[in-house]
């Protein structure tokens, strides 16, 4: 049979990140966090000194950038969160990732994606989806915790309010929006330990294999 294909689709700080990379762990399946993708490309458009809302550049940025020159760490602040969904909301850049994401996702043994439009768009043959929520408040408290790990200040309320804008421009965008597919399994972890989320979303993906 194909491989085993996990979508794990959720807002920002949901928990999405850490249930893809438990899920790949037990599965022993290769993992790709797609949010990095748009990350990447709204770094290089501050890199090469562009406004990070111009389409064209944006769009001509995406065809030629290389993984291999993002170090992770600079990919995960504040500033390039907020400037990813800006980029992410464009069509040029979205249309212009689907083919690697794809291609990941086509591996013989299986894989995990995670991102907004894993299960709607990039991998609609999933067979097991998971849509991982959880409040804005616990979202913005888990954010807060990871940035002071990053050494970033910032306050609780801002993070909300930049978790709330995110959420609004994510969900809006007329571009696949962050919405959960009509067969995904919706994984509220607001009030769940990261032990009891990893076990929920293994027996969803239990239950779809
Ligand atoms: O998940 P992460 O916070 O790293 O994603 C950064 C931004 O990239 C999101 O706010 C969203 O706008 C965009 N994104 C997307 N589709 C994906 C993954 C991320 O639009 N599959």
């Amino acid at each position: 049979p194909a491989g085993l294909v996990i979508a794990v689709d959720g807002p920002a700080a949901s928990g999405k990140g850490t249930l893809a990379r438990r899920l790949s762990a037990h599965y022993g399946l290769p993992y790709l966090d797609t949010g990095l993708l748009y990350r990447m490309v709204a770094r290089a458009m501050l890199d090469a000194g562009h406004d990070i809302r111009d389409p064209d550049a944006a769009a001509s940025l995406v065809s030629i950038f290389e993984e291999s020159a993002f170090a992770e760490d600079t990919l995960r602040g504040r500033e390039i969160g907020e400037a990813a969904s800006v980029v992410a909301a464009m069509p040029a850049v979205r249309s212009g990732l689907i083919a690697r994401q794809r291609q990941f996702a086509a591996q013989a043994g299986g894989a995990v994606l995670d991102g907004r439009d894993i299960g709607t768009v990039i991998c609609p043959q999933a067979q097991a989806k998971l849509f991982v929520t959880a409040t804005p408040e616990v979202r913005a408290a888990r954010r807060h915790k990871e940035l002071a790990g990053r050494g970033e200040t910032a306050t609780f309320e801002g993070i909300l309010a930049d978790i709330r804008r995110r959420d609004a421009r994510d969900s809006g965008r007329s571009d696949a929006p962050l919405k959960a597919a009509d067969d995904a399994v919706i994984l509220d972890t607001s009030a769940l330990t990261v032990e009891e989320a990893a076990a929920a979303a293994i027996a969803i993906v239990e239950r779809r294999r």
